[in-house]
Order: structure tokens, then sequence, then C-alpha cells
């Protein structure tokens, strides 16, 4: 990775952070000398991390919870409220991808829930605690699988057609959109927003539903990308000094930094994010 500044002062909380990706970020971003918290929902890995980072002097600790519903985002929300005395980045690398249609305890398909109405709600019930706090971050995840989807707003459930390589992919679409929306509407308010658009990265994402080869052959070629190299990219966009002075900006890998033009329909972001407000019964407008 190229040379990062220090981070010390600098607040993070990372979602996803114990397995795959999410822990390779928090293992590059606590040498930057970040206060680093790590959503967790499994106790037992989440402290096998921490005694690992803070063996090494590193600044780390984890709020457990999930992502599953409602509640359980608005009860995270709290905890890092009372927690956390800033916030300055936040990284949403949680995600999920299920074989079977699943549905949470507020009756919303469980992979749109995860992966793109958890980062939607606890976007914006930080949002304020972050503007507070000042150069705040949120860097948002995507997938090159993103375009292979196309949303159908009537039924954002897939109550009519599931099959799960193409939710998933259809949910980092979402992403795509929420972080174009998000940046829109939080340009006057001194935060940077940012997205890494990822290429597909060997972890275990897909392993326990047994769905990597539906994913293999999405792709069409074997996975070879480490979360190591991936991380970087996420890393960089929260902690590299340049992309604190901008937002908005997407950063591919190789081939993939233009947006398709599913991923660039205002219309649709706006859609999008009204519906999740919605959905997760908050106000449409931001503060
Ligand atoms: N893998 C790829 O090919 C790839 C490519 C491009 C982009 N991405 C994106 O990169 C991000 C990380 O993916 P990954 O491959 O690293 O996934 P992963 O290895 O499966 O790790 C997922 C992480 O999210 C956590 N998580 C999942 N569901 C959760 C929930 N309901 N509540 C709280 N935490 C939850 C997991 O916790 P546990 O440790 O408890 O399981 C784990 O820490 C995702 O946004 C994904 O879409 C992945």
């Amino acid at each position: 990775m190229t040379h990062m500044p220090h981070m010390d002062g600098r607040i993070c909380l990372v979602t996803g952070g114990t397995d795959g990706i999410g822990k390779a970020v928090v293992e590059q971003l606590a040498p930057l000398g970040a206060e680093l918290v790590f959503l967790a929902r499994d106790e037992q890995k989440a402290q096998t991390l921490c005694a690992q980072l803070k063996e090494q002097g590193y600044k780390v600790g984890y709020i457990k919870g999930c992502l599953d519903d409602r509640a359980s985002v608005r009860a995270l929300a709290e905890q890092i409220d009372a927690c956390l005395p800033k916030l300055h980045v936040l990284i949403h690398c949680a995600a999920e991808i299920h074989r079977e249609r699943l549905e949470n305890a507020d009756g919303l398909e469980r992979t749109f829930f995860v992966n793109h109405l958890a980062p939607y709600l606890l976007t914006r019930l930080l949002l304020p605690k972050m503007i507070q706090s000042g150069t705040a971050r949120i860097v948002n995840v995507g997938c090159t699988l993103y375009s292979r989807a196309r949303i159908h707003p009537e039924d954002l459930q897939s109550t009519q057609y599931y099959d799960g390589v193409n939710v998933y992919a259809r949910t980092k679409l979402c992403t795509l959109l929420f972080h174009r929306e998000l940046v829109r509407r939080t340009r006057d308010l001194g935060l940077s927003v940012h997205c890494a658009l990822l290429r597909p990265t060997q972890t275990t994402l897909g392993t326990q539903c047994g769905l990597v080869p539906d994913l293999v052959s999405a792709l069409g070629h074997p996975v070879k990308q480490s979360p190591q190299k991936a991380a970087e990219r996420i890393v960089t966009l929260a902690a590299a000094p340049k992309y604190g002075l901008e937002t908005g900006r997407v950063l591919g890998q190789g081939l993939w930094t233009r947006l398709n033009a599913a991923a660039k329909d205002d219309l649709m972001a706006q859609k999008l994010w009204m519906e999740s407000a919605a959905l997760c019964g908050v106000e449409g407008e931001l503060l």
C-alpha cells in the first residue's frame, strides 16, 4: 500500500470487521493510529482480533451487535452514540448473500436489508454525530457484480423472483445508488462520502450457503484478489488526505473505473432513497 498518513485522534467504525475484507481493513487501519471500533456479531472472533491488535499496541475495540433488522441497527446506533465521543470515519463492509429467500424480523428480504437498508439506516442515525465531529468520512463498499443487476422498484423485496446471486448483485447496485444520493444530499454538510468499487475477492462470502460456484460462473473466471488487496482501496479512501478534500469519489479497480447507466440513474437513486426511508421508518429529508 502507498504511504498512508497517521490517523491519530480519528475515531473509526468498521462494520463487518470480523472477517474477509472488513477484517483486513481493521488490520490496515489500526497501525495508522486511529481509534478503531468494529462491529461484531461473533464475540469469539471479535476478542481474538482485538487481542491480536492490542498486543501490537493498537487502539482497538468492538461493539457487539448485528445488522439483521431495524431494531438491531437502532440499538447499535444508540450504543455507538453512547460509547464514542466522536465519529470521524464510518466504513460499511458487512454484507451477506443467501441461496434461499429469507425474511428478517421486519418482514424484509434479508440480503436487501443487511446489504442496503442497514447501511442506509445506520448512516442516517449516525450522520448528526459525524457532522458534529468535523471532517468526517463515509466509505461505502460496492462490488463490480452490480453491473449485472437492474432495480425493480415494484419488487425490492424479491417476492416475485429470487436468485441469490442476482439479489446480491442488485443490493450492490443499491449501494452505488445510495452512495450517489448520499453524496448529493451531504454536499454542503462538510462530509466526504466515497465508495470503493471492488472486484470479486477471496473471502468466505457465499461459502456457507454454497453460492461460490454460482458467483464464479456469474463472473466467468476464478476469484484471485486477496482481502488485503481489496482493503487497500477502502483504507485509502478512509485515510488519504486528498480524499478528505473532496466527496463523491468511486474508486474502481482496473477496467472498473466507469459506472454503467444504471448506477448513474439520479431518478432511481432518489426513488430508492425515499423508499428506503419509508422501509426504515425515518424521514426522507436528512437532518
Ligand atoms: N468477497 C467479494 O468477492 C467481494 C467483492 C467486492 C465487494 N465485496 C464487498 O465487500 C464487503 C465485505 O465482503 P467480504 O467478502 O469480506 O464478506 P465476508 O468475508 O463474508 O465478511 C462479511 C462480514 O460482515 C459481517 N456480517 C454479515 N452479516 C452481518 C449482520 N447481519 N450483522 C452484522 N455483521 C454482519 C460478518 O460477520 P461474521 O464474521 O460474524 O460472519 C463479517 O464480518 C461487502 O460489502 C461485499 O459486498 C466483496
